[in-house]
């Protein structure tokens, strides 16, 4: 069989063995993962002004490489990514998520089964509120809570202001509950040059370091406030803040969507792709590969789901549940059972289709990392 596994060709993902894996199969590179997590350590500064969000890996693996590097910290978005972390080693742990129905019991189970686990979430409501001090209170427990500020997203959080006020306090005087800071998430600061960037995240900033700083006078504790993803992550790092604290997630496995969308995150690399098999040609110019929109995330617009690096020509013109079909001058190359590496647009859902990752090391396969955290719950 014509294995398309040169090492000219495939560089950096280079894997020995590629023909005893199954495809379509999520691909880790350690040594890049390495990387990533080293590169995001240097622009922090240090370990103690990190908080990861584990979303992008969902793996164990992953948060015990974290916790070796002294990353103490963690933000998650849902109950199985936070009993993976704990179950990992992580003591820090918090949901940037606002718990509402069953979840709120949840968070007060989650307090008993880990009990040495300092435990925070978000929440930005006067209901929820009350619901989940009562939830808490009556179980003898408490849980950190963050007040989710919208700084200009409009997903979810108040903006900073009378109300944002009022919420604070309450959360301050609600038995059960701990004040415990801001949670300022800002995915829609996407302006691709830096400079731009930190124009539009610093005039949010000052409204919210102002706001902190009001609450600070009135009396109630604000010792954090948990600041952006991966694009806004190099830009919060430049400022001197003790309370800040960084979470991207997506740089720890990078993704061709962020890579293009933001050259100063050149500084990442993507440390996960999938390596996919032709499975038909089924005309002159066009190759079937098997890595359909239930092996890599469909949310970027159909035609931009991969990057193919071997086949720089590919146009992707068909995306079905399990066929990628893409028309290249070069299809005569590629015969089924062919295998190539595609890098996602967006990694994060990717690896969300996967029970576990295959990890190189070295161009060899050296282990298997399960995606922990994939599911909705694991036992909570
Ligand atoms: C609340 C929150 N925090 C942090 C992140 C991490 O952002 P990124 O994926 O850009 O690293 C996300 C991403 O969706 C998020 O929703």
């Amino acid at each position: 069989m014509h294995m398309n596994n040169d090492p000219n060709r495939q560089g950096r993902y280079r894997i020995e063995g590629a023909d005893s894996i199954c495809s379509p199969a999520l691909v880790v590179f350690r040594e890049l993962v390495e990387h990533n997590l080293d590169t995001m350590l240097r622009v922090a500064g240090s370990a103690d002004r990190l908080r990861p969000h584990c979303k992008t890996t969902k793996m164990a693996a992953v948060a015990k490489m974290l916790l070796s590097k002294g990353v103490s910290r963690h933000k998650c978005a849902t109950f199985a990514e936070a009993e993976m972390l704990a179950g990992a080693g992580a003591r820090d742990i918090f949901l940037g998520y606002n718990v509402v129905g069953p979840n709120i019991e949840r968070a007060a189970a989650f307090l008993r089964q880990f009990p040495d686990v300092s435990f925070a979430v978000t929440a930005d409501d006067e209901r929820s509120i009350g619901h989940l001090g009562e939830v808490i209170a009556s179980d003898k427990q408490s849980i950190g809570v963050l007040l989710d500020i919208d700084p200009g997203r409009e997903r979810t959080g108040v903006r900073v202001g009378q109300r944002a006020r009022e919420l604070y306090a309450l959360i301050d005087r609600t038995p059960g509950l701990r004040a415990e800071g801001l949670h300022l998430y800002d995915g829609h600061q996407r302006q691709k040059d830096l400079s731009e960037r930190r124009l539009a995240v610093d005039a949010e900033w000052r409204k919210v370091a102002a706001f902190r700083d009001e609450l600070l006078e009135s009396g109630h504790p604000v010792p954090r406030i948990v600041c952006g993803g991966t694009p806004t992550f190099p830009v919060y790092a430049e400022i001197d803040d003790p309370a800040i604290e960084l979470s991207p997630g997506t740089c720890v496995f990078h993704d061709a969507g962020y890579g293009e969308a933001f050259p100063d995150l050149e500084i990442f690399t993507p440390a996960a792709v999938i390596l996919t098999r032709v499975v038909s040609r089924p005309t002159a110019n066009r190759v079937t590969f098997d890595v359909g929109t239930k092996a890599v995330a469909s949310d970027p617009p159909m035609g931009e789901r991969v990057v193919l690096p071997e086949i720089p020509d590919a146009v992707q013109v068909v995306h079905n549940e399990e066929h990628l079909v893409v028309e290249t001058a070069d299809a005569a190359r590629w015969k089924p059972g062919d295998l190539t590496v595609v890098i996602p647009r967006h990694v994060c859902p990717t690896v969300a289709h996967y029970d576990e990752a295959v990890v190189i090391e070295r161009g060899t396969i050296v282990d298997h990392w399960p995606i922990t955290a994939r599911g909705r719950r694991i036992t909570v």
